[in-house]
């Protein structure tokens, strides 16, 4: 998507360690007409499918989810990394290791937001090596619900991630991939 990747480009800071730092208009400060745009071209690669959930994971994914949900007209569910004292009864689970963030978590999502009546699309802001789609389509397929794809915002494409999920069969839509970045420049996939 033009916009986006012309934001990336404007905005974007490449960082040590494989981080593009995009706090001034996805992971901070949220740039609202852009996630409109977005949830706008998302809806029209997905339009035929009969979404009823949209799924992410907090913090960071939780605004595109919402603006996509908006579109289909249907709820936003969003994974918790730790059990809180507002989750009660039975969950669904699933192990998530962030290597940007150096950190095991646990994805949890209640029981009573997914069923096997759910057609569930899933957003995120990034998708890198792919442990927290992965996360989410195991709690999908425990839920007995339908997975009709998966959106995403950056993808860091130089990370397997995305294409070893395309090679399942999985129908990743991500707006802008990243084949390339370092200080002096990014390239996206064309
Ligand atoms: P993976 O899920 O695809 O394997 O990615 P990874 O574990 O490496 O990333 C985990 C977290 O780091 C995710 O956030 C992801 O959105 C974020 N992330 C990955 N690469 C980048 C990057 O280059 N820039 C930025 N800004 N974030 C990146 P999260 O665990 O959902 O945490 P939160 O940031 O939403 O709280």
């Amino acid at each position: 998507m033009e916009l986006l990747k012309e934001t990336i480009l404007k905005k974007g800071k490449v960082l040590s360690g494989d981080v593009l730092k995009v706090g001034s208009f996805l992971n901070n400060q949220i740039d609202v007409k852009l996630l409109s745009a977005m949830a706008d071209d998302v809806f029209a690669h997905f339009k035929d499918k009969k979404v009823t959930k949209v799924l992410t994971v907090e913090a960071s994914g939780i605004a595109f989810a919402c603006f996509i949900a908006e579109r289909f007209s249907c709820d936003a569910v969003f994974a918790k990394k730790s059990m809180t004292t507002n989750v009660d009864g039975e969950t669904f689970c699933a192990d998530c290791y962030s290597f940007t963030h150096k950190t095991a978590n646990k994805l949890i999502v209640p029981k009573e937001y997914l069923s096997e009546k759910d057609v569930v699309l899933v957003a995120d802001d990034f998708l890198a090596n792919g442990q927290a789609v992965n996360a989410l389509i195991s709690i999908i397929k425990d839920a007995g619900a339908e997975l009709c794809g998966v959106a995403i915002a950056i993808e860091k494409g130089f990370q397997c991630g995305g294409d070893a999920l395309r090679n399942r069969g999985v129908d990743i839509y991500s707006l802008a991939v990243i084949d390339e970045m370092n200080a002096g420049g990014i390239k996206f996939r064309a």
